[in-house]
């Protein structure tokens, strides 16, 4: 049997994960630059912080999370997205009482929905993304937006679409309900089994239906913009004041309902078509949730956050030619000539490694002129040869791959000569008169 991966996952090869660690570490970057600090939570929860959490009238708990019970029968749930585990926690370790609010918290990881596969859709996909809990300041909102906006600036995307819209308070969705099953009722025969589903547990989701009649009619329901209280008027309109302050562009889509039900107030999501004219769904998306942390079983306190898609991400930025798609270079091949000189070459290479020196050692019993062609195949700038004189004689000999000349080294003097190559100047970075190698300051040379 050839063993393959389950359909809707993806490998993130060795010459990807360079460029996803690269994005990551630039989107942890920013988040830790507005003052938000990493939470890791579980990719197991109990079913039930999704269908309390997410909403049992959303398409993810009705039909996309990858439930189970446990061996002693609990039904547990991999979680589809990161809001309502977040939420969990926040409350169970009372962070309300322990901390400032809001508490500001951002996350990366897998999450798993059980959708129907597609370009920049898959079953198993990573999401990073943050969420600010405790306050109900409007600036919140516009705060975390202008968060998003400035990790896709910041990784290059510059073209980015953002939507907005503002789903109100309470009050305006249980008016807004309302006017939509007055509206869909006398078609609802006619429409998909899902619609009919929908139309009982959250008309709102209707909204977001694919199937082509039931769109078109939903194009003609009314507009919650027309159901809006007062209050969440006021509130919609400062956010768009604070974006509009900090230059952020945006479009306002009435028909954006976001498909998790927690939302109310304001909801947003960033979509981007590549340079290739590739559009692989929205990059990310998020909103305020007033109801979330109660729901959960914590006290009165509202939210706001958002969440990338990582592979769709990484996807347009190698599109644009953000990231490049490639495994790292290495600095230096070790190539022992003969057997019984590899476990002193083993000696060398892990020294070299020890100084910071991206190093690898070919162990294969193959000829120089095929080893020294691995070497460049790896980027390899320089190899060092090991042989018997060269061990007999505490030496090396140092090959420059690319300008083709070589030289003997002692081995004692490895260190200082690659610092030297590189810039370095040799001696130990905590300016102390050790020379290669300082327990100290476990001096590893500029290259860190
Ligand atoms: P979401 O819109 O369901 O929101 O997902 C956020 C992002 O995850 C999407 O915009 C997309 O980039 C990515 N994504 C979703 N499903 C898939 C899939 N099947 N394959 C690949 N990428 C996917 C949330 O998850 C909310 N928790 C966001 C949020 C945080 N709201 C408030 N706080």
């Amino acid at each position: 049997m050839e063993a393959k991966n389950v359909k809707g996952t993806r490998d993130i090869l060795p010459n990807e994960t360079g460029g996803f660690l690269r994005m990551e570490s630039l989107l942890n970057t920013i988040a830790e630059l507005f003052g938000y600090h990493e939470i890791r939570t579980p990719i197991l929860e109990h079913s039930e912080v999704f269908s309390r959490g997410v909403g049992e009238g959303s398409d993810i708990v009705r039909k996309e999370m990858y439930t189970f019970l446990d061996k002693a029968s609990r039904s547990v749930t991999m979680r589809p997205e990161f809001t309502a585990g977040i939420i969990r926690s926040f409350v169970q370790n009372k962070m309300y009482a322990t901390e400032d609010l809001p508490v500001k918290l951002f996350y990366k990881g897998p999450t798993f929905r059980y959708e129907r596969p597609q370009l920049g859709r898959y079953r198993q996909f990573s999401q990073f993304g943050v969420e600010n809990i405790g306050s109900s300041s409007p600036y919140n909102d516009a705060e975390v937006i202008s968060l998003a906006y400035s990790m896709l600036t910041s990784l290059g995307l510059t073209d980015v679409k953002l939507k907005i819209n503002c789903l109100g308070d309470q009050e305006t969705r249980d008016n807004y309900r309302n006017a939509l099953k007055a509206y869909f009722e006398p078609h609802l025969e006619s429409m998909c089994s899902d619609c009919k589903e929908r139309f009982v547990l959250n008309p709102l989701r209707i909204l977001d239906c694919k199937v082509e009649e039931d769109h078109k009619l939903a194009l003609g329901a009314p507009k919650i913009k027309d159901y809006l209280s007062d209050a969440s008027k006021d509130r919609f309109e400062k956010v768009k004041e604070a974006l509009r302050i900090n230059n952020i562009e945006f479009v306002e889509d009435d028909q954006l309902v976001r498909g998790l039900d927690y939302y109310s107030e304001v909801v947003f999501e960033f979509s981007y078509t590549s340079k290739k004219g590739v559009d692989y769904g929205a990059l990310g998306g998020g909103g305020h949730y007033g109801n979330l942390v109660k729901e959960l079983g914590g006290p009165d306190l509202p939210g706001v956050g958002f969440s990338f898609g990582e592979e769709r991400l990484y996807d347009v930025l190698v599109d644009d030619g953000l990231l490049v798609s490639k495994v790292p270079n290495i600095d230096i091949f070790v190539l022992p000539l003969g057997e019984e000189n590899k476990g002193y070459a083993l000696s060398v290479a892990n020294r070299l490694r020890m100084y910071g020196f991206v190093t690898d050692m070919c162990a294969e019993d193959i000829k120089l002129g095929s080893m020294i062609k691995r070497a460049l195949k790896k980027g390899a700038v320089f190899a060092v040869i090991i042989g018997e004189n060269e061990v007999r004689n505490n030496k090396v000999i140092v090959k420059n791959l690319k300008e083709n000349k070589q030289e003997e080294v002692n081995t004692s003097e490895l260190i200082n000569y690659f610092k030297a190559l590189y810039g370095q100047g040799g001696g130990c970075s905590c300016g102390g008169s050790c020379c290669e190698g300082c327990e100290e300051c476990n001096d590893k040379g500029d290259k860190e």
